[in-house]
């Protein structure tokens, strides 16, 4: 079969694939024109050769398809793009095959995230945030995007009467961004009540998921009415902690037009060898996940019962007041947990000082298991009252659990606690 004909068959075959065999093989061929190494190579290379001046000419007019610059366009990165349509996109599509679904590679997740926004508002647009994001991702809106005319207003997503609100209340908005669940509190948001409310009140406003913790293998936001989904690539998507990566997919071609202007004016693409790293990652996202949250929902419970924590927030868990939503919306509960120990900040700083196994690190979603204190680490960043409005506490503790030895991680925990 020509190559192109392969390439349409394979994508068609995909489609109606598992996750685990769309993880594997959605997107190899693509940008691959010589078939040779099984895996597929890394186009570690800034620029690319023009068979002559007319091809040339052709490729910047836009009458032919090809490589040019890799701010541009790269091999590498095509793959990563072609392999998460299928893993965001595919059960979207079977459903209607005429929707277009694409990713665009960055070089982090805030390159993800701020790309997006840039490309979808303008001054004088509002964005609607959820309340509790990532303190880069409040930052980018309060200290960057506000420069540019852009206006922020924050809301409970988990509380649909005031989204309903807060969008009657914004005429300007043009977008909601929301992660879920959210980092560290682990907060559920119905993706499908906010998508209807949003399209019913103001069909203007893109819905945007921030789908970072649960990761395609378990939430697939297309499916519940989103417009576009950013990711850290960073965590579990490449899994392995070597790369700093980001991604947005979207089902709006205008979305994803004016974000590849955005990197082609801004920058913030992605290296080849780390999108070839990444790549890499995804074709063990499902079993990776699987383990991930075996093994969380086994801490969960554990710490739950442990007489020195006063609070564990895992949506898993019967307890956890989004446990019956995250059960409808995604397929496990994920592998990120966050506690609040009865000695608050003092007893967390001992454990996190004396635990073994879990390395005192940010980041998350790595094989390993992490360990952090989002008040003087990742959410730093967040106003003190403000962290605390939201539940964001001094005392609390938040671990990535990776995807050792169930037996190790208790015995780890159990003698930590035990030094509190
Ligand atoms: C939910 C979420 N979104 C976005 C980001 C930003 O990603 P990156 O560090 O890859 O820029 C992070 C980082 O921790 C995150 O946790």
């Amino acid at each position: 079969m020509e190559d192109s004909k392969l390439q349409d068959y394979e994508e068609k075959f995909y489609l109606n694939c598992g996750f685990a065999t769309r993880a594997l093989h959605a997107g190899e061929k693509v940008g691959r024109p010589e078939h040779v190494a099984h895996t597929s190579p890394i186009y570690q290379t800034s620029t690319f050769v023009f068979n002559n001046a007319d091809h040339g000419a052709k490729l910047f007019a836009g009458t032919e398809s090809g490589y040019i610059y890799t701010r541009l366009g790269n091999p590498s990165a095509l793959l990563l793009e072609a392999k998460i349509n299928a893993l965001e996109g595919s059960e979207v599509k079977k459903k209607n095959p005429n929707l277009r679904v694409s990713t665009l590679a960055f070089s982090s997740g805030m390159g993800a995230i701020a790309s997006t926004l840039l490309a979808i508002l303008s001054q004088g647009d509002t964005l609607i945030l959820g309340d509790v994001l990532y303190g880069a991702t409040e930052h980018l809106a309060s200290n960057i995007l506000s420069k540019f005319g852009i206006k922020s207003v924050e809301v409970n997503t988990s509380d649909l009467s005031a989204v309903e609100k807060c969008i009657r209340e914004n005429p300007t908005a043009k977008a909601i961004l929301f992660e879920t669940p959210t980092n560290p509190l682990l907060v559920v948001t119905d993706i499908k009540k906010v998508s209807d409310i949003v399209k019913s009140v103001n069909p203007q406003i893109k819905v945007i998921v921030d789908n970072t913790f649960a990761t395609p293998y378990l939430q697939r936001p297309f499916e519940f009415g989103a417009d576009v989904i950013v990711h850290s690539t960073t965590k579990y998507i490449c899994g392995h902690g070597t790369v700093v990566g980001g991604l947005m997919t979207t089902i709006h071609d205008e979305v994803k037009n004016a974000a590849y202007t955005v990197i082609k004016d801004v920058g913030g693409n992605p290296g080849p060898f780390d999108c070839w790293l990444v790549n890499l990652g995804l074709k063990t996202l499902p079993i990776r996940m699987e383990k991930h949250c075996q093994n969380a929902m086994a801490i969960a419970k554990y710490l739950e019962k442990h007489p020195k924590v006063a609070k564990v927030y895992y949506p898993g868990l019967p307890s956890s007041p989004y446990h019956d939503l995250a059960k409808k919306q995604m397929k496990d509960f994920g592998g990120m947990i966050s506690f609040e120990l009865k000695g608050g900040l003092v007893a967390g700083k001992k454990l996190m000082d004396n635990i073994v196994i879990f390395t005192l690190a940010v980041s998350l979603g790595c094989v390993d298991s992490l360990i952090q204190h989002p008040a003087s680490m990742t959410h730093a960043c967040v106003p003190r009252d403000k962290r605390l409005k939201g539940g964001l506490t001094d005392g609390l503790v938040r671990i990535s659990v990776g995807i050792e030895d169930i037996d190790d991680l208790l015995a780890a925990l159990e003698e930590g606690l035990a030094l509190v």
